[in-house]
């Protein structure tokens, strides 16, 4: 007859071999431990995108408000500066300030101011603006389109380059009054 050990009474029985991992881990238990995990990071990244959709985005260059490089009191009638960052042009006339876009409405070129002509000159098919942005010559069927601007106390000139007007036709109530 064998002579088998018995464990003490009260003694705790050994612990249950794992099966297929010599770390002490079953399969169930590590593919428990992968859903989990799967699941952790697929619901991580939803909140991370989620709370990256309503976090207030800091707009900067065309699109937001752009200031004017110059103070009022720089910019006499007559003057146009050129402002990149805003992709439009600030001029001043008799009736105010317009901050204009310096995309053509005819087929979308950039239209450069000509100091010489006094004028917007389109180098693509010839349309011609006056410094209002009101066509007079070429394709373009309306004048170019302007932007909203604030004026402060102080002079200085910001230009909201996310909100551009279209018009038919030029009338001095587009200008800023200053
Ligand atoms: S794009 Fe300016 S005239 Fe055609």
């Amino acid at each position: 007859m064998a002579d088998v050990k018995k464990a003490p009474a009260g003694a705790a029985a050994p612990p249950a071999s794992p099966v297929g991992s010599p770390d002490g881990i079953t399969r169930r238990q590590m593919l428990r431990s992968s859903m989990f995990a799967t699941i952790g990071a697929f619901f991580g990244t939803m909140a991370g995108g989620g709370g990256a959709m309503f976090w207030p985005i800091k707009l900067t260059g065309f699109g937001a408000p752009v200031p004017v490089p110059k103070k009022l009191n720089e910019i006499q009638v007559g003057d146009v500066v050129t402002v990149r960052a805003g992709k439009y042009y600030l001029t001043r006339t008799d009736d105010g300030l317009m901050a204009l876009y310096w995309k053509c409405v005819h087929l979308g070129c950039t239209v450069p101011w000509n100091d010489a002509q006094k004028k917007f000159m389109c180098p693509c098919h010839g349309s011609v603006y006056n410094i209002s942005g009101q066509n007079v010559a070429g394709p373009a069927p309306r004048p170019l389109d302007y932007m909203e601007m604030e004026v402060g106390k102080d002079g200085t000139i910001l230009v909201n380059t996310g909100k551009i007007h279209t018009r038919s036709v030029y009338d001095p109530s587009q200008a800023t009054k200053v």
